[in-house]
């Protein structure tokens, strides 16, 4: 399938490894002009070098509002603006609802809400005088189904649907698209930090945590990144162009509704 990719510029956030850098080499791969971006400048170039095919890496960590705007400096010198835009960062602790200080709260809220959105916002003028934007925002299975001990996640994650519905509705008519990607359990360094975190919470070993996740995907085991990355890749894409405000779940079927 022709992807319509080639020479388009993108932005993946949180992209120095896990699903971001997936997605940031999917979309080199299909021809974009790519900036990866994590907290650190060493990490987000040595990324970039991974990738390849001129992909460049700057700094920016999502919870810092002048590191975001610092970043949209850096891509509007780079490439002059945006065609696609992944908003991914960081996950929060495990842990569970209560006894969360309100200072941990904002922290995380600032880095996987307002950042996000303080981005877009930079970006989004652009994108709709040119008539063509892609949003796509990483979310978690846990706005369907709330994931035991990620209380923080299952919280913060919903306003990033409800924003993500919210602006596809107002962009829709000007060729910009807005969509959310839900993991349900990727094989990426995260996901194995919050095996560990449940192995110590439970008394369990990793190996009976894992096979415990796995009695419940119907897949039998955790995805690959380049797997989700697939999907992200198509919502930015030419033939994703009728898509929008929409949430596509990439979890083996571990979520139990439909
Ligand atoms: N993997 C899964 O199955 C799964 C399931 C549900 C939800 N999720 C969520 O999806 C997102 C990506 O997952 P992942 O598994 O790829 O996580 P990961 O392996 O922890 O990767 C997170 C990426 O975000 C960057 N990052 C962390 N904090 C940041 C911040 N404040 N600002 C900017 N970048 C930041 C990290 O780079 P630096 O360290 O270089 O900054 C890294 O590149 C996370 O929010 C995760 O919680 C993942």
């Amino acid at each position: 399938m022709e992807t319509g990719l080639k020479g388009k510029r993108a932005l993946v956030l949180g992209a120095t490894r896990g699903l971001g850098f997936a997605i940031a080499k999917g979309l080199a791969a299909e021809g974009a002009r790519v900036i990866v971006a994590g907290r650190t400048s060493d990490k987000s170039v040595a990324a970039a070098k991974a990738i390849g095919k001129g992909a460049v890496g700057h700094p920016c960590d999502t919870g810092q509002a002048a590191q975001v705007d610092a970043l949209w400096n850096a891509v509007k010198h780079d490439f002059g603006g945006l065609d696609v835009l992944v908003l991914n960062s960081g996950g929060p602790p495990a842990g569970p609802a209560r006894g969360v200080s309100s200072e941990d709260w904002r922290k995380q809220f600032e880095a996987m809400f307002v950042g996000l959105v303080r981005l877009a916002d930079h970006a989004l003028p652009g994108m709709i005088e040119q008539k063509f934007g892609r949003i796509i925002a990483i979310a978690s299975s846990g706005v369907i189904q709330p994931i035991p001990n990620l209380a923080m996640s299952n919280a913060i994650r919903p306003a990033l649907v409800g924003w993500c519905k919210s602006l596809s509705n107002e962009v829709a008519k000007d060729g910009v698209t807005v969509n959310l990607v839900l993991p349900g359990r990727i094989q990426t360094e995260r996901v194995e930090e919050i095996d560990a975190a449940n192995a110590k919470r439970t008394g369990k070993d990793v190996a009976a945590v894992r096979a415990d996740a796995l009695s419940r995907i119907p897949a039998g085991r955790y995805g690959e990144a380049d797997e989700f990355a697939a999907a992200a890749v198509f919502l930015a894409s030419a033939g994703a162009s009728y898509i929008s405000g929409s949430m596509i779940r990439v979890d083996g079927g571990a979520i139990a509704s439909v």
